[in-house]
Order: C-alpha cells, then sequence, then structure tokens
C-alpha cells in the first residue's frame, strides 16, 4: 500500500474527482478526511468545510491537531466553474470564484501548514487545469483562477520546499464529473443544435487519446504525488489531458 498510515484532508472531497481520491487513499492505506460543503454519500469520512469560511478552516485544523497530530497529504480540490465571457461575468460572479478557486486555497493551505511541518514527508496538490495554460472560449473568469492555482503553487513549493513539504498542481483536461456535465448541459457549450451525447462525442474525438479522462484517471496521479515514491517530485504543474493541450487545432481542407 502506497499511502500506509499518512493522514490525507480533501477539500472538494465529495465532488466527482474528490470522491475518487478519497477511495483510492483509503484502498492504499490512509486515513481520510473528505472536506466538502456538501454531504452527497454520507461517507464516514466527510467533514463539512467551507473554504470561504476562515474561522470554520481554523477550528477545523485546530480539531485535526487534537485528533492527528500531524497532516502528511493536502488536496486542495474544492472549486466551481462559471461559463461565461468578461463581459457577462458580473462582479460578484467573478469574487466568488476568485473567493473558491484562490482565496479558500490560500486559506486551507495557510492554516493546514503547522499540521504539515510535522510530518516526515508532506505533499499538497493543488487543483489547477489546462485551462490555466491555455484558454476554452466562454470560460474567462475561471481560467484566470486556474492561472491563479498555477502561480500559487510555483510559490508555495518554494517556500516550502525547504521545511519538507513538495507542492504540485494538476492540470487536468475534461474530466467525467458533475462539472464537467454541467459544462455540457450549458449555454456556451453547444449552441449549434446538436444534443448532448454528439456534443460529448465531438469532444472525445478532439483528443488524441479520443477519450475523456475518469476521476479515476486524475486519482492515480494524485496519489502518486501524494506517495513517498515522488519525493522529488515538487513545484511543478501535470497536466492530464489525454494529450488534448499538446496537439495544434486540425483544419478541415
Ligand atoms: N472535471 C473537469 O473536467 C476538471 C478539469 C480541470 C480541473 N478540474 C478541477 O478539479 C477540481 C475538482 O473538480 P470536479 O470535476 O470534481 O468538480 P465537482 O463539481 O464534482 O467537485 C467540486 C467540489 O467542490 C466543492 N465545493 C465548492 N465550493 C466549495 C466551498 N466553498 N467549500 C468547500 N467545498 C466546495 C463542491 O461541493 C464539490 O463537491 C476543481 O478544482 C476543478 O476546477 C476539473
Amino acid at each position: 500500500m502506497m499511502l500506509a498510515g499518512k493522514i490525507a484532508f480533501v477539500t472538494g472531497g465529495t465532488g466527482g474527482i474528490g470522491t475518487a481520491i478519497c477511495e483510492r487513499f483509503e484502498a492504499e492505506g490512509a486515513t481520510v478526511i473528505a472536506a466538502d460543503l456538501a454531504d452527497k454519500g454520507g461517507a464516514e469520512r466527510f467533514h463539512h468545510f467551507d473554504v470561504t469560511d476562515e474561522a470554520g478552516i481554523i477550528a477545523t485544523f485546530d480539531q485535526l491537531a487534537n485528533e492527528h497530530e500531524r497532516l502528511d497529504i493536502l488536496v486542495n480540490a474544492a472549486g466551481i466553474e462559471i461559463e461565461e465571457t468578461i463581459e457577462n461575468t458580473t462582479l460578484e460572479q467573478w469574487n466568488r470564484i476568485f473567493a473558491i478557486n484562490v482565496t479558500g486555497m490560500f486559506l486551507t493551505s495557510k492554516y493546514a501548514l503547522p499540521l504539515l511541518r510535522k510530518s516526515s514527508g508532506a505533499s499538497v496538490i493543488n487543483f489547477g487545469s489546462y485551462d490555466g495554460y491555455i484558454a476554452d472560449p466562454g470560460l474567462a473568469a475561471y481560467c484566470a483562477t486556474k492561472g491563479a492555482v498555477h502561480a500559487l503553487t510555483r510559490a508555495m513549493a518554494c517556500d516550502h520546499g525547504p521545511e519538507g513539504i513538495r507542492v504540485n498542481a494538476i492540470c487536468p483536461g475534461y474530466v467525467d464529473t458533475p462539472m464537467l456535465q454541467s459544462f455540457f448541459e450549458g449555454e456556451g457549450s453547444g449552441g449549434d443544435g446538436g444534443t448532448i451525447e454528439t456534443l460529448q462525442q465531438a469532444v472525445r474525438d478532439v483528443h488524441p487519446m479520443r477519450t475523456y479522462g475518469t476521476p479515476q484517471d486524475i486519482a492515480n496521479l494524485v496519489n502518486w504525488l501524494a506517495s513517498d515514491e515522488a519525493r522529488y517530485a515538487a513545484g511543478q504543474l501535470w497536466v492530464i489531458d489525454g494529450g488534448l493541450s499538446a496537439q495544434v487545432q486540425q483544419m478541415k481542407l
């Protein structure tokens, strides 16, 4: 087992990707806290947690310090998406997505650090996106938050590497979760009169691997980054997207 005896805290832990991570971590022998706003499965590992609530975050890590004394793995996976251009994004929406995707990561990491320092080799995994590298049309604020996550990841890795804390970001492409399904159902995604099925097929076809990812595909990489096998992996942005961002768009001549 790759994570035997480790203690892991996963924000967004009841989401599509978060659930797969928690299940994989447990299968690898970790004790897991699935920290999320929503208790979707009634799992014992669930802990109610709002990444925008500073007092609640402090209270959670105080409680964790009493129960576990240290933290080995922090996964910052809580996130939301807003499907709009900047012109159609309200200031309230802009502030909300930054509060969750960026400030939430800052606050959670800030208050987790004292416990992470007590680990004999801690790993922090932030959720960026291939949208932090290249842009999907109609996702302006989301792309901006993920670019910020990538920069924050590098900065955290530099600051806390000397303390034995590795920090990396995972940058998924299309992964089959409720977030992706709401993108398929959303306004900006179709617009050509096609069905969700034709849209899903079109998205698969544009990938070199001719498919989009599963939450388990992402959990496999997260699991490795969380483990001691990845002891020399720090400060990097790990793109996992079926090759999507490697190719230029094909012209139909
Ligand atoms: N699904 C994809 O295609 C994809 C692609 C690239 C990046 N990502 C990123 O991966 C991460 C996980 O996404 P997912 O696809 O599992 O989405 P998801 O919507 O299934 O899960 C996100 C989770 O975050 C939680 N959350 C939202 N606001 C919160 C808050 N204030 N406090 C605590 N939890 C909160 C939600 O309740 C939800 O469980 C996100 O950061 C997302 O941006 C996803």
